[in-house]
């Protein structure tokens, strides 16, 4: 990694030496590198890396104790396809006008269970874009402003200490340096005299780092630290600097007039505001995704995240500096504890598939604990989450599937069947509930016994979590392990597609496997950390402490009333139009629904895509698409919506299916239908009109949808072309130009 722990930058003939050694072994090399030493220094890919990685935290994103940060994973075209989670796709839509869509879908939800080799699914989406507003807003001058100015900073200190013969280990520096002391511990308490924290290294070293807020005020209370008698003026004209010319690159970078647009406030305000125009969002609508809980995110939530107190507080710092944080911490586990039944809890995973990862390991770890090395099965219900089954497979499982009923319970003959086969070799079942399918499962408590039995133990995927708050405990009704995602039921918002957390709740006995982290006192039976922070995104925990307090256990409760009343009453107006797939005994759904529209299919040639895109028309945004069935919608209304909304959704639906039936009896084409069209754009609109169906129909098409808000940027986006062209560096501003013919 360029720059090291230590700060120093090793030669770029260095580094380039060691990607010729492990490509000569037929190796990839990858770069650790810190975004902000890149603006100045020679890039990891000119070097002959293969793969760069690091945190862009760096460029505008509060410590906020640890998180939520986005990591990047940057490779060459040659690597692309092999990344994990998803990538942007560039396309073209019906009209030929430019069309940004996630590609390569199929790695997340719907992966194959044999080709699960990445977990990710919510990651640090919105993270991602705070980054990449800072590079937008300071282009490459003013970051090559800021990082020239971090490193002089930096290199005045050097000199400052040098002429005190201090001694600075590094012969080479961008930020970081390590100063040689007698005592660490007597620098750390001057420097506690001016509020100032080093790193401590050992006893007589200590780091010290700078950033674009440090000053020269700054530099002066080092000098008194360090009794240092110079001038810091004239150290700045005079000092030597730690970047080299030999380090430094000298090629072009963010190029894309993106990133020297937009340098007023005015300016960059709009161009977010349009930007958000492009979004439907659940500030202008239900977002009714199955499996996301897409609930309100209230304000009073969310003002803390904005406290200087949560917000600037380094991951690292001693207790004594962070009372706050960990009351909040034990707190929030408390009452997730208490809501889960479990009797412990990490909230270091930074997303539910991560306390997937940590929940296996946890269980990997006590079978070992127990000699047990060979139970490495994982059985997995065919309607799982996809990264249920890529959880496993990092956790150094084997997956086996286990079918469903017609139901869409686990195959109870099934299960005893794999449970038996698997022997002494079976690890643990991982199963959803409620169900992936939308029902409670009537025998889940003969299903834990079941495995336990068999020596296995039971992970409870906790994303449905919405429909058991203050009805049901998984750690009571014979579950080990669970993850919950706190940006589902516990209002953390969803980011489009991240921050997230996902704490991992154990029963007592694997509570010793829990993540560690290599800054915490815990024993070291505990697995690794799953996250760099010991508390995760550690910033956004005030969200769901905020939510919990303010509902109280009554609030919880009728939350989750709300919730599975809101999908049955969905449930019951819409199955006339397209048939509830899958209820429990009692007829009932839990708190979301699948609708079927494989029949729809089959007879008119109208698709699930037809569908969601036309929702898009009447301002609402699709459902969850063919997961876990294909060729069906989950529905999810969660607590948040009122019956006004739920009611416009479900007319749109029915005013959607008269759509349908049209074609059905032969009044129009599938082709010449408002649904193969959808939706439809401003543009569309306003050209000369071809269709057989009226303007109207196309945009308003029922009364309630006058002085609608929103209307989709781009048409229906060809998918296949957005698979083969994957967005990995920014294309020209012309190449989004649309065409005014
Ligand atoms: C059932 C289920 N399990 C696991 C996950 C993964 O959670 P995350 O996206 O937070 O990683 C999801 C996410 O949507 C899910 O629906």
């Amino acid at each position: 990694s360029w720059p090291g722990s230590s700060g120093s930058i090793a030669s770029a003939d260095q580094i380039k030496n060691i990607s010729i050694a492990i490509h000569s072994q037929g190796g990839l090399a990858i770069a650790v590198c810190d975004l902000l030493a890149c603006i100045l220094l020679t890039p990891p890919a000119t070097l002959g890396f293969d793969i760069a990685v690091g945190s862009a935290q760096r460029f505008g994103v509060p410590m906020g104790g640890g998180g939520p940060h986005a990591a990047f994973l940057a490779t060459s075209n040659s690597q692309a396809r092999a990344l994990p989670g998803r990538l942007v796709g560039v396309s073209t839509d019906t009209g030929g006008r430019p069309a940004l869509r996630l590609a390569l879908q199929t790695r997340e939800q719907h992966i194959r269970r044999e080709k699960a080799t990445s977990n990710i699914c919510t990651a640090q989406a919105l993270l991602a874009n705070i980054a990449s507003f800072y590079a937008v807003w300071h282009g490459r001058e003013g970051l090559e402003r800021i990082a020239e100015r971090v490193h002089r900073l930096t290199s005045i200190c050097v000199a400052g200490l040098r002429s005190s013969n201090i001694e600075v280990a590094n012969t080479t520096w961008f930020d970081t340096i390590v100063v040689r002391v007698k005592s660490s511990a007597e620098v750390h308490q001057r420097a506690l005299a001016h509020n100032i924290l080093f790193r401590n290294i050992d006893a007589t070293s200590v780091g010290i780092s700078f950033d674009e807020t440090s000053n020269l005020e700054l530099i002066e209370k080092l000098f008194d630290i360090f009794e240092i008698n110079e001038s810091v003026a004239q150290l700045d004209e005079s000092c030597e600097l730690g970047v080299t010319q030999a380090m430094r690159r000298n090629d072009d970078f963010l190029t894309q007039s993106t990133f020297s647009k937009y340098r007023t406030e005015h300016e960059m305000l709009r161009y977010l505001r349009r930007l958000a125009d492009k979004d439907l969002a659940l500030d202008r609508t239900m977002i009714p995704l199955g499996s996301c809980t897409m609930k309100l995110n209230a304000t009073t939530e969310m003002i803390p995240i904005t406290w200087p107190e949560f917000a600037n507080i380094h991951p690292f710092a001693p207790a004594t500096d962070v009372a706050g944080y960990t009351q909040l911490v034990e707190e929030l586990s408390a009452m997730l504890i208490e809501i889960t039944g479990y009797d412990a809890i990490s909230l270091q995973p930074n997303a539910g598939s991560q306390g997937e990862l940590a929940g296996l390991l946890a269980i990997r770890a006590y079978h070992l604990s127990r000699n047990e090395a060979q139970r490495v099965i994982c059985l997995i219900p065919s309607s799982a989450h996809g990264t249920n089954a890529a959880s496993a497979v990092m956790a150094g499982m084997a997956v086996v599937v286990v079918a469903c009923d017609d139901r869409g319970n686990v195959d109870l003959i099934d299960l005893r069947t794999k449970c038996e086969l698997a022997g002494n070799k079976l690890a643990a079942l991982m199963i959803t509930y409620p169900s992936t399918h939308g029902v409670f499962e009537q025998k889940v408590t003969d299903i834990c016994e079941l495995v336990h039995s068999h020596g296995g133990q039971v992970y409870v995927d906790g994303a449905n979590l919405n429909a058991l708050v203050g009805v049901a405990q998984p750690g009571h009704f014979g579950a080990d392990v669970s993850h919950l995602n706190l940006h589902k039921t516990f209002c953390i918002p969803h980011g489009g597609g991240g921050p997230g957390v996902g704490p991992v709740g154990v029963k007592k006995h694997l509570a010793e496997f829990l993540p560690s982290h290599p800054l915490s006192t815990h024993d070291e039976k505990r697995v690794g950390a799953v996250a760099a922070a010991p508390n995760g995104s550690a910033s956004i925990l005030p969200i769901s402490w905020v939510y919990i307090k303010l509902m109280g256990a009554q609030g919880l409760r009728s939350a989750t009333m709300h919730a599975i009343l809101s999908a049955n009453y969905i449930a019951s107006r819409l199955d006339a139009f397209y048939p509830v797939l899958y209820r429990g005994e009692g007829g009932f759904v839990a708190h979301e629904c699948i609708l079927d529209i494989r029949e729809i299919t089959k007879i008119t040639g109208v698709t699930n895509d037809d569908i969601a895109k036309r929702l898009m028309d009447f301002g609402f945004h699709a459902p969850t698409m063919s997961f876990p069935v294909s060729g069906t919608f989950m529905v999810e209304p969660t607590e948040s919506e009122t019956l006004a909304e739920i009611n416009r959704f479900c007319n749109a639906m029915i005013a959607i299916h008269a759509e349908i039936q049209q074609i059905a009896t032969g009044v129009i084409s599938h082709d010449e239908s408002p649904l193969h069209n959808a939706p439809h754009t401003v543009e569309d609109l306003c050209a000369p009109w071809i269709h057989k169906y009226s303007q109207q129909q196309a945009a308003y098409p029922i009364s309630a949808m006058l002085g609608r808000g929103y209307f989709a940027p781009v048409s229906r986006i060809d998918a296949a072309f957005g698979d083969r062209n994957l967005v990995c560096s920014c294309e020209p501003l012309e190449s989004y130009a649309i065409s005014l013919q």
